[in-house]
């Protein structure tokens, strides 16, 4: 690409110019689509409700969506709170800089356009060093959902980011696929109970061992999900019809059948499946490198047109539980 506003960086020694013209353009209140070691995030200057309307708009995301603030620490998230539970401090210490998204109540400096109208904000520190960099030169909390059009699949590449919303961005910091592949665990802390929102690689359990206990949140649709807006039961969805089967013997079953009455059809499974067929996507059966890979094998057979992808279910245990949330909902019709 030589788009002047895709700007190309070393993921770990990002060029300070490159960082220096993105953090102008946030402080100017534009949009820039950065790295974060989940996936890339489409950042606006969060104490700016006029910033923070764009990403809205850009996304095409309802306003009853809240959006994830980003801070260079937690003494920059306790800032922008009321409360700072003891549970809060654990996991700030054991997780971050990382995937674990806390939501909290918020202070009048946070503007309602960033919690759509809800009392609570949700913050985290992301481990990228790109985003780091950014943060610091910007020297104010960055808010980023995912950089994909609201309800698509979230990018991992900056090429999915260009291809989803490039002419809608001021900048695009490319440093490279991200390395955990999947969004953040959010978990919010403002009731009496912590309780998961949204699972992600740092599964319930490991939360648990953290801070001994946490509700889970059931999926709903309707009214009910406002009050936890990303339980949305349709998310993260790709253009193909996403089915989801239960082990491998199932899958090329599936997909024989498919073929042979027509359809443009995919496997998707992991090792130690046979690679090979071009319409088998093949990925590591651990969930870290699964989860890596899994939004990019996605978007890839999206690039390709298929109609349908039967997507063999991963193991059924707790370090997959993340992965599980994701495909349930890029399956749902
Ligand atoms: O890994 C990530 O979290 C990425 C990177 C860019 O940081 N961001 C991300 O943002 O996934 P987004 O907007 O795609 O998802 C944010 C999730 C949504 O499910 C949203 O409903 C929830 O966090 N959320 C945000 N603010 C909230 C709040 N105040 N209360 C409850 N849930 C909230
Ligand atoms: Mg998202």
């Amino acid at each position: 690409m030589t788009d002047a506003r895709h700007l190309v960086v070393d993921p770990t020694r990002p060029d300070p110019r490159a960082i220096a013209r993105a953090a102008a353009a946030i402080r100017r209140g534009e949009l820039v689509a950065f790295p974060t070691e989940t996936v890339y995030g489409l950042g606006a200057d969060a104490l700016d409700p006029a910033a923070v309307a764009r990403i809205y708009e850009a996304k095409g995301r309802p306003s009853y969506n809240p959006l994830i603030v980003h801070v260079l620490d937690a003494v920059a998230a306790r800032g922008l709170v009321t409360a700072w539970p003891p549970a809060a401090q654990r996991l700030a210490d054991a997780c971050w800089p990382g995937p674990v998204t806390l939501v909290l109540p918020k202070t009048p400096a946070v503007p309602d356009a960033v919690t759509a109208g809800l009392p609570a904000v949700a913050i985290r520190v992301p481990a990228h060093p790109v985003a780091l960099a950014l943060l610091r030169a910007a020297e104010r909390p960055i808010a980023a959902p995912s950089a994909n059009r609201s309800n698509e699949l979230s990018p991992t590449t900056a090429a999915h980011v260009a291809s989803a919303l490039g002419d809608r961005v001021a900048l695009i910091l490319d440093a490279g696929p991200t390395d955990v592949g999947i969004e953040s665990t959010v978990v919010d802390l403002t009731g009496p109970r912590p309780r998961l929102l949204r699972p992600g690689l740092v599964s319930r359990d490991e939360l648990v061992r953290m801070i001994g206990d946490v509700a889970e949140v059931e999926a709903t649709s309707g009214d009910a999900s406002r009050s936890s807006p990303g339980q949305l039961e349709r998310h993260y969805a790709p253009q193909a019809e996403l089915r989801l089967v239960d082990d491998p013997d199932a899958g090329r079953a599936a997909l024989g059948e498919a073929r042979l009455a027509g359809q443009r059809a995919a496997l998707l499974t992991y090792e130690p499946e046979i690679g090979g067929d071009p319409d088998v996507a093949l990925l590591p059966a651990e969930p870290a490198g699964y989860a890596r890979r899994l939004y990019a094998a996605l978007h890839d057979l999206d690039a390709r047109d298929y109609n349908v992808v039967y997507v063999v279910r991963p193991p059924a245990d707790a370090a997959w539980e993340g992965i599980h949330d994701r495909l349930r909902r890029a399956a749902h019709r």
